[in-house]
């Protein structure tokens, strides 16, 4: 019998008694308790830990309406509380630096495991150290018929500044080189980068840090974001290209800004075909199965470039867990279908 056949039936049957009782409320009550006593849609509950910024960013009205509207529920997680002493929850997304907070998390994840923790805390680790966070698609040496993708050579710097242009010329790596804090740790300090154009500048570099060699890379970057198995994206502006000529006028080292992250976007730019292209899709497709693999993440973007003056060479400059999905366009559908996908794989 089907649930609408079953609640007709019963209010046939109560009917019977509206007849001999002749009263209209108690029917209603009745009928009431039936409904609400019938299996309900399960819900799933969405636990979030994310700082207040993130939360703002994450979570906007768009999202929020759309996953209600399919059964999703967001829940704050209050990091006052043991995390045990909350929910139940179906899911739980976070970003959160610190390792109590990951202590915290691993253990709940050990006695929960029936929870879905995106993503396990250690994963997040590796790529929150600049001289682990490449290390997959080195060793990935992904190359086939749409193209090559690499890593551009890099140097870990933890010691004494005055022997940094040593090492440099000992590795044989090439200026100008991107100078990168070691670790991303969620601070504004950690995302302060600058370009060395010369030897001699580069003890006033403050270490630990990573070296990398800077590509050119026609002014353009290509941010992919990953969710689950969907794939977006998003073109942005990067750094001008640096010339021989003009290497040789420069010195010194120079603090740039946050360029990827700005708001510009450089979708609809008047750009030459090949900086403005996008990487070939099934380049794609396979680099983000392998790293989501290799790297156990399921949430993660990375900045790729294309090398200027080739068509089908790119390098991947940096990963990040949990970017900033609010600003992807259509991300609402993408992580809805993504949560609720979790769930039906688990059922
Ligand atoms: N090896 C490189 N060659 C050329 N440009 C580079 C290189 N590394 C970084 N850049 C430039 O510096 C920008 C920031 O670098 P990266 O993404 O590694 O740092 P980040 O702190 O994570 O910055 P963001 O949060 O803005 O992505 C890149 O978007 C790109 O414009
Ligand atoms: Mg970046």
């Amino acid at each position: 019998m089907t649930l609408n056949e079953e609640i007709s039936c019963i209010i046939n049957k109560e009917q019977v008694d509206v007849v001999d009782d002749n009263d209209e409320n108690k029917i209603t009550t009745q009928f009431n308790s039936i409904v609400s006593s019938l299996p309900q849609p399960k819900k799933l509950i969405v636990g979030y830990a994310l700082t207040l910024k993130k939360t703002k960013s994450f979570l906007q009205p768009k999202l929020e309406n759309l996953a209600r509207s399919k059964g999703i529920v967001f829940v704050a997680i209050d990091r006052t509380i043991p995390l045990s002493e909350q929910g139940p929850f179906d899911i739980l997304l976070h970003k959160l630096f610190g390792k109590e907070w990951r202590e915290n998390l691993e253990d709940y994840r050990q006695k929960h495991p029936d929870v879905t923790v995106l993503d396990p805390p250690d994963n997040i680790q590796h790529v929150c150290n600049r001289q682990s966070m490449l290390q997959d698609v080195a060793a990935l040496n992904l190359s086939n018929c749409y193209g090559e993708v690499g890593v551009p050579r890099q140097l870990v710097i933890n010691g004494d500044p005055a022997s940094i242009s040593d090492e440099v010329a000992i590795a044989g790596m090439s200026l100008p080189l991107v100078a990168k804090p070691l670790l991303v740790d969620g601070s504004l300090k950690s995302h302060q980068l600058s370009l060395a154009f010369d030897q001699f500048s580069l003890s006033k570099l403050d270490p630990p840090l990573v070296l990398q060699e800077f590509i050119n890379h026609g002014g353009v970057l290509f941010k992919v974001y990953i969710v689950g198995d969907a794939i977006k994206v998003v073109r942005r502006f990067s750094l001008p290209n640096v010339n021989g000529l003009e290497m040789l006028d420069v010195a010194g080292v120079y603090r740039f800004p946050r360029v990827s992250g700005s708001a510009a976007s450089a979708e609809d730019a008047n750009l030459d075909p090949e900086i403005y292209e996008h990487p070939p899709r099934p380049l794609l497709e396979m680099l983000a199965k392998e790293l989501r693999h290799r790297l156990g993440l399921r949430l993660f973007n990375m900045d790729i470039i294309r090398e200027h003056g080739t068509r089908d060479h790119f390098y991947v400059i940096d990963i990040n867990y949990f970017p900033g999905y609010g600003k992807v366009p259509e991300y609402e559908h993408i992580f809805t279908n993504f949560l609720l996908s979790l769930m039906q794989n688990k059922y």
